[in-house]
């Protein structure tokens, strides 16, 4: 079979297994909105299958060399369906799907992290587009009632740098706690408290705000224990009410709507990927003054050190 046909049976394939799949949770959750962005510009599908920047796609573009299903397009606003259109440059296929990606997305309360519950509870695969980045985990948990930033990625790697305590990859929270919390249970949060007889290690802490009865705090930690926010809290006497994570590493929650995601992209990425001492996919490990650039970069992400130096 030639390569076309073959791209083009695949594309059914997966165009007819997404479909399926949507049917499927639109009717396990027909609460949530269908947020795929495809149609997409011509220029976003060739950035985000890998080709090129943006800028450099349309580049392409503009240059006569990218065909759809068979016509040049040299239009920078055609749109393309990465399930259903076929695109070439200089004539060869481009895959879609073969590039990691890292997805964003605010997570609403009363929704498990994990990508499927065999008890029938609401989890966080209902949400994401599972048929377009097929492989998509989520990396590290927030419990079933915490809100906030919540990554998923396609690639193993940078999930397990993420989450490896020796890259010290900040994580922060909005914590709304119950009583009106002094100076000397903020020293301690700052300082370590006990958890399962181990001092967590020194966390940043502010108070963002003081209500009637509750206090607004953030949190910021490197750690990843279990339910360590609400522990620590409890353990210098101050219980969570209200828990949301606005930022992981050099991503933030910003104002994505609660139950939205987003693909991360350009500087974002790169930080993200240097914050957890890797390389994008992008930068070859070996040469060039980007790469570098890079290394530089993510020394300083990893808090100025080199990373061999972290325990
Ligand atoms: N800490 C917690 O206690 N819960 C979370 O969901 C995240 C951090």
């Amino acid at each position: 079979m030639g390569k076309v046909k073959r791209a083009q049976e695949l594309a059914k394939a997966q165009a007819e297994a997404a479909e399926r799949d949507r049917a499927a949770k639109a009717q396990a959750r027909p609460d949530l909105r269908d947020q795929r962005d495809y149609p997409m510009r011509l220029q976003k599908f060739l950035a985000r299958a890998g080709v090129a920047s943006r800028r450099g796609s349309e580049s392409l573009i503009s240059a006569g060399r990218v065909e759809v299903n068979g016509v040049a397009v040299t239009e920078l606003g055609t749109k393309v369906d990465p399930l259903h259109d076929e695109v070439m440059v200089d004539g060869r296929v481009v895959e879609w799907g073969s590039k990691p990606v890292v997805l964003a997305l605010n997570k609403p309360a009363g929704i498990i992290t994990t990508m499927k519950d065999y008890s029938g509870r609401r989890c966080v695969a209902d949400i994401m587009p599972t048929d377009e980045f097929p492989g998509l985990f989520p990396i590290g948990r927030l419990d079933i009632d915490t809100t906030g930033l919540l990554l998923f990625s396609t690639d193993g790697d940078l999930g397990n740098h993420l989450l490896h305590p020796r890259h010290h990859v900040t994580k922060v929270y909005r914590a709304t706690v119950w009583g009106d919390v002094g100076e000397v249970a903020l020293s301690w949060l700052a300082d370590g408290v006990l958890i399962d007889d181990r001092l967590t290690a020194p966390a940043k802490v502010k108070v963002i705000k003081r209500l009637e009865g509750k206090t607004i705090l953030e949190i910021a930690i490197h750690e990843g224990r279990y339910h360590q926010v609400k522990r620590m809290c409890e353990e210098v006497g101050h219980r969570v009410e209200q828990l949301e994570r606005i930022a992981f590493g050099p991503v933030k929650l910003g104002n994505l709507p609660r139950g939205s995601w987003r693909v991360l992209e350009g500087r974002e990425l790169e930080d993200l990927y240097h914050a957890a001492g890797l390389h994008t996919p992008d930068e070859a490990p070996q040469a060039g003054p980007g790469v570098a650039r890079a290394n530089a970069r993510m020394r300083e992400m990893a808090g100025r050190k080199p990373l061999k130096e972290e325990s």
